[in-house]
């Protein structure tokens, strides 16, 4: 069975989510790099190991991303998994993981990297949004696209109502790519590209708002 390792900074609902999803892996460890992490508790109560990383003991970004490597290994993880864990990693660390460590970011990638997706996509007046799982390259929210889950923008959204309506579909997504890297179905090929294993593909589309029944 391959074993993962999840980061987490915060409330760790995809960390939940992953944990609940009954995938065929091990979870040898939950790490945070924040002590009061409500995503630790969690972990606990499923009777998971935790650990704490905490950034503002070390001196740079490169003394806390060693010290993170090594609490990572100690677990001997074959993939690496970041559920809203909030840190900008260093290229050493990056390049160290590469093709075995991947995140979910809230928004339809390549549009909106970086934070407040949810109040971006709102301004920007898209009418779909969503999240996306991609390998973790150096840099941010920049790399190779596993899956992604789109959802409409409605006409009364605040930002917590669309931020609710994405992290639905990124508890859906997310133990899915998971699973699929856990059983080789997808890989990181070495010019970026993304190659995936589906037994079936379905075509469809979402468009948002919807068409009227009768266009023509
Ligand atoms: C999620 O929206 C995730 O996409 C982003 O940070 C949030 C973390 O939420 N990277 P949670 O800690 O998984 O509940």
């Amino acid at each position: 069975m391959k074993r993962i390792v999840v980061l987490i900074s915060g409330r760790g609902s995809n960390m939940e989510a992953m944990l609940k999803a009954r995938l065929p892996v091990d979870i040898a460890a939950v790490i945070s790099n924040e002590p009061a992490a409500g995503g630790l508790v969690t972990a606990q109560a499923l009777g998971i190991a935790t650990a704490v990383v905490p950034h503002r003991a070390f001196a740079d970004r490169t003394a806390f991303d060693e010290a993170l490597a090594a609490e990572i290994d100690r677990h001997q993880p074959d993939f690496i998994i970041l559920a809203g864990f909030m840190r900008v990693l260093t290229e050493n660390f990056v390049a160290r993981y590469l093709g075995r460590m991947v995140n979910i970011h809230p928004s339809l990638l390549p549009s909106f990297p970086g934070l407040h997706t949810h109040r971006r996509a709102l301004e920007a007046g898209v009418r779909i949004h969503g999240c996306t799982v991609h390998f973790v390259t150096p840099g941010l929210d920049s790399g190779p696209i596993i899956i992604q889950a789109a959802v409409p923008v409605l006409p009364n959204d605040t930002e917590d109502l669309l931020a609710a309506r994405v992290l639905e579909q990124e508890h859906r997504i997310y133990p899915q790519a998971v699973r699929w890297l856990c059983e080789a179905r997808v890989q990181l090929g070495a010019a970026g590209s993304v190659s995936i294993i589906r037994a079936s593909a379905t075509i469809g589309a979402l468009v948002s708002p919807s068409p009227d029944d009768r266009i023509f």
